[in-house]
């Protein structure tokens, strides 16, 4: 088995209401093929409404497709669905909060989880210790999960999707809503269970910084197509029309009129701001020819007394690759 999840010309048509006799129906998934390695973390792109829930879902066994089929762990999910059942874990952010009993601790959870999973009492007794350990949910188990944190409630579901030890995880939206405290540590836990369990992770985000730091691919959807499957380097060099700078500043009077000048300059075309690693303010510009602008802008801030810490050439971003393809640009 090369692949862990592999799709084939996977398609789901949603039967709309009939409108003036006529039935609209939505093509949510449409000939979708795609190839998951054992251990890889798969990002799967795209704007509201592109297919990656339904696409999930499918292979989830939730949603019966239209055409097409794919296998997860070796298992076709029209013809073998309970074996696929057993080879994921699910974990959506929007609705997972309700797939927990509030009134229930962390351990009777899992351990109601762990009978729905069929795994036997002895073994499901020692995962669930090493589960609440590896989340660091040990001395908090006995406590309801109505009074965890978000963060907290996140990591019982993580665990949750875990007890039954399956290969592969398919994460749909896990950030969503969630603080950036509790987002950065979700984050580090998923990076965890890729790195050091060796989980095959496919995963949906709208947030273009956590993919890039997680995903090792990605998949691009549009109007329920595939529409780029590659590494986010390989994206970044095939846009070379897209030129950019980032500014990291040391020293500012304030953010937002810095950014405001820099937007007003002909040769910017488009402004960003984010931060690095210690929290450091870096301005990112999108301009016609980097040579050009690296000293006009060098200099532009020096006259107003803004201290510059670095200006590097830089690749385009995920975002921008993302927002060119999705707009349907090809170049
Ligand atoms: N049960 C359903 N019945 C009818 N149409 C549906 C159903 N579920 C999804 N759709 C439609 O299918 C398309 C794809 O929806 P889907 O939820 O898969 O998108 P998504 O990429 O997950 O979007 P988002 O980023 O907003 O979560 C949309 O047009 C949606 O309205
Ligand atoms: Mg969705």
């Amino acid at each position: 088995m090369e692949y862990t999840v592999e799709t084939f010309d996977l398609t789901k048509v949603f039967k709309g209401e009939k409108e003036g006799g006529k039935r609209l129906s939505v093509k949510a998934v449409d000939h979708v093929n795609i190839k998951v390695r054992r251990g890889e973390f798969f990002g799967l792109l795209g704007p509201n409404g592109a297919g990656k829930t339904t696409l999930i879902k499918i292979l989830c066994t939730i949603i019966i497709p239209t055409e097409g089929t794919a296998t997860v762990n070796g298992f076709d999910i029209l013809k073998e669905p309970e074996k696929v059942r057993s080879s994921f874990g699910w974990f959506h952010g929007e609705t997972g909060g309700r797939s927990l009993y509030w009134r229930l601790n962390a351990e009777d959870n899992l351990k109601f989880y762990a009978y729905l999973q069929n795994v036997p009492r002895e073994l499901a007794k020692k995962r669930i210790d090493a589960l609440l350990d590896f989340f660091e949910l040990s001395k908090d188990r006995h406590k309801l999960v109505k009074e965890y944190s978000t963060g907290m409630k996140v990591r019982v579901m993580l665990a949750r999707a875990l007890i039954h030890n399956p290969p592969i995880l398919f994460m749909d939206e896990p950030t969503i809503g969630l603080d950036t405290i509790s987002a950065v540590e979700t984050r580090k836990l998923l990076k965890a269970l890729s790195v050091e369990l060796g989980k095959t992770i496919v995963f949906t985000s709208h947030n273009m910084y956590e993919v890039e730091q997680l995903c090792e691919r990605i998949a691009i959807m549009k109007d329920g197509r595939i529409i780029a499957d590659s590494s986010p380097s390989i994206l970044r060099d095939m846009l070379t029309d897209i030129k950019a700078i980032e500014v990291e500043i040391k020293e500012c009077w304030s953010h937002e009129e810095i950014i405001g000048m820099l937007a007003n300059l002909s040769i910017v075309k488009k402004v960003s701001e984010t931060r690095n690693e210690s929290n450091g303010l870096v301005i990112r510009l999108q301009v016609d020819d980097e040579y050009e602008a690296i000293p006009i802008v060098a200099e532009r801030l020096r006259s107003r007394g803004v201290k510059v810490a670095s200006i590097l050439q830089v690749k385009p971003s995920l975002e921008d690759i993302f927002v060119r393809l999705t707009r349907g640009e090809t170049s």
